[in-house]
């Protein structure tokens, strides 16, 4: 145990999806962020594949965690506890990080966490690089005069907002403080990146879609084609990407019909098909705003977290509602976004001073639906 208990050491274990990581975190700094991705294994199949992945954590898990305990330069005798992904996620592939979890828990005597896979996300944005020297990437929508970045308030006199945007995830979570989370809206139908992959794949751009189409969109115009805006009459937060998913197939249809699928057509719908999405999700975020006046700072996490015409798309709201002072956090590195074992960690340590251990490790379970509430 370290001398301070905020400072405890912790190994994070994820294997929600078709990544198997492991990490070692001190307090929110990252020692190590080990993640071997199985993105070549499911492409063939045009997604994750449950079996696939499973066979491939089996695989990855104990080289990825030796070396995460390598990099951090840490012993495992030497950590505080361990952490692990109880859920949401796929079944069989959680399965795999559980037991792992488990066995080296009970082998070194130390107390285990069961993290969930969206705070993980939401507190991404909370990790320090071991080194300040390190790429960051934390945008702030304007300068902090002297305030260290990385310097949370955790009581939050102000709630935060997080937006939790994955492939599996699309979510507002208000942040009232550390562990205190209400989630304001989600998404009625696919996640965000789930949306993109799926209109990507009609275009022809594999698997994962997304960050293909994000590089095809430079070359694009953004209202090239006029796409609906969902969920206009409903009052509340939800979001729905069905009706944009149909939309790009039926256009893509008559573009094909009409042997007009060149080149710039497809790079025009990239940007016009991002540009739905986003706006989308800036529609039900400006009505976030306007009903939670009081915001401190707006969380951006999650693999389409990436997406950087999505992080401008998001501070061009907050200018547009006047909004400046509610300063835009992103996780230090973009690899940070899409899944890691960092996160995981990051969100153990309030559990860690909580003392929320599991109290019988052979119980366990994994929670492939957990809510975050
Ligand atoms: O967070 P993540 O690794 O997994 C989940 O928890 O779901 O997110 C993966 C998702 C995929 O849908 C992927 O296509 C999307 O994030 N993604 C992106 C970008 N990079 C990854 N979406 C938009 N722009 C990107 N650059
Ligand atoms: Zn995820």
């Amino acid at each position: 145990m370290t001398s301070n208990q905020s400072l405890a050491t912790i190994l994070a274990i994820d294997t929600s999806c078709d990544d198997t990581s492991a990490a070692v975190t001190s307090g929110y700094t990252v020692l190590s962020n080990v993640v071997a991705s199985q993105t070549e294994l499911h492409k063939p199949y045009g997604g994750v594949f449950p079996t696939v992945a499973k066979q491939a954590h089996k695989e990855n898990i104990d080289p990825v965690i030796k070396l995460a305990l390598k990099r951090a330069r840490v012993k495992i005798e030497e950590i505080d506890a361990i952490a692990v992904t109880k859920g949401p996620g796929l079944a069989p592939a959680l399965e795999v990080g559980i037991k792992k979890a488990k066995e080296l828990a009970k082998k070194y005597k130390k107390p285990l966490i069961a993290v969930n896979h969206v705070e993980g996300h939401l507190l991404s944005v909370l990790a320090k690089p071991k080194n300040r020297n390190q790429k960051q990437e934390v945008h702030m929508s304007f300068r902090a005069k002297s305030r260290n970045l990385y310097e949370t308030d955790t009581t939050h006199r102000k709630p935060n907002l997080g937006l939790v945007i994955s492939g599996g995830h699309s979510d507002f979570i208000l942040v009232r403080s550390i562990g205190n989370y209400e989630r304001l809206g989600w998404t009625i139908d696919d996640a965000t990146g789930e949306a993109l992959d799926k209109i990507g794949r009609i275009l022809g751009l594999g698997y994962p879609a997304a960050p293909v189409m994000e590089k095809l969109a430079q070359d694009g115009k953004p209202q090239a084609f006029d796409f609906p805006l969902p969920l206009t009459q409903r009052k509340d937060y939800c979001l729905s990407f069905s009706g944009l998913k149909t939309f790009a197939r039926n256009l893509v249809e008559e573009l094909e019909s009409k042997n007009a699928m060149t080149k710039q057509n497809t790079y025009d719908l990239c940007a016009s098909v991002q540009y739905a999405v986003f706006r989308h999700i800036n529609y039900k975020l400006s009505k976030i705003i306007s009903d939670y006046p009081d915001l401190g700072e707006l969380w951006l996490s999650g693999g389409v977290a990436r997406n950087i015409s999505f992080r401008e798309s998001v501070r061009k709201t907050l200018r547009e509602l006047g909004k400046q002072n509610i300063k835009v956090r992103v996780p230090y590195d973009k690899r940070l976004c899409t899944d890691n074992a960092a996160m995981i960690g990051v969100a153990a340590k309030h559990h860690f001073e909580d003392k929320t251990f599991v109290e019988n490790i052979d119980k366990l379970e994994r929670k492939p639906r957990w809510k975050l509430n």
